[in-house]
């Protein structure tokens, strides 16, 4: 699905900014499909009904551990450098920690109506217009978010953090994902 000819393979744990940015392509691969399941339908086609519940789940389960691999591995590593050249850098986390913040909140209310959707089988207009305006939000939001991670932070801290420290972020990554040790040794190798 997300493999093109040509295109650059996955990064793996041995390079955690890498899957961080490869992350951000999923979620713009199904925030568009939300985006195009509320202007397409209101009775679920058996299709649209996989898909819908495969975006839900998406946001529901591994857009949260994304989040905590940035506030949690990756944000606290850059704080704790303490390097001046990364001044600019602070005051973008803590926008886009914020950022977070109301992502989850519109997330929430998309996936309450999702799930209303999927077991009602059909949405109402009013509804619709919630959910429409809720990704709308969303759309807005990483637009400029996935932006500064991807071209500002992600890159700085290739430079700056050390080896020990890109290792580290990747095992726990993989951590947070129930990966063993011995997958996270393999892909460091
Ligand atoms: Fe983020
Ligand atoms: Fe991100």
């Amino acid at each position: 699905m997300f493999t093109q000819i040509g295109a650059k393979p996955e990064s793996d744990f041995s390079e955690p900014l890498g899957m961080l940015s490869d992350c951000h392509k999923r979620i713009q691969y199904f925030l568009r499909d939300l985006v195009r399941l509320s202007e397409e339908a209101t009775q679920l086609d058996p299709a649209q009904r996989v898909a819908l519940e495969r975006a839900l789940r998406y946001f529901r389960e591994s857009g949260p551990r994304h989040t905590a691999d940035e506030e949690e591995s990756l944000f606290p590593r850059l704080r704790a450098m303490k390097d001046e050249r990364l001044n600019e850098a602070f005051v973008k986390i803590e926008e886009l920690e914020a950022d977070h913040k109301r992502a989850n909140e519109a997330h929430s209310a998309v996936d309450a109506i999702g799930v209303r959707w999927l077991a009602d089988k059909a949405i109402d207009a009013e509804a619709a217009a919630r959910l429409k305006a809720q990704l709308q939000k969303l759309s807005e939001i990483y637009e400029h978010h996935l932006a500064v991670e991807d071209s500002e932070i992600f890159p700085t801290a290739a430079a700056l953090l050390s080896a020990d420290d890109k290792a580290e972020l990747g095992r726990e990554m993989a951590t947070r994902r129930g990966l063993s040790a011995d997958i996270v040794k393999a892909a460091l190798h």
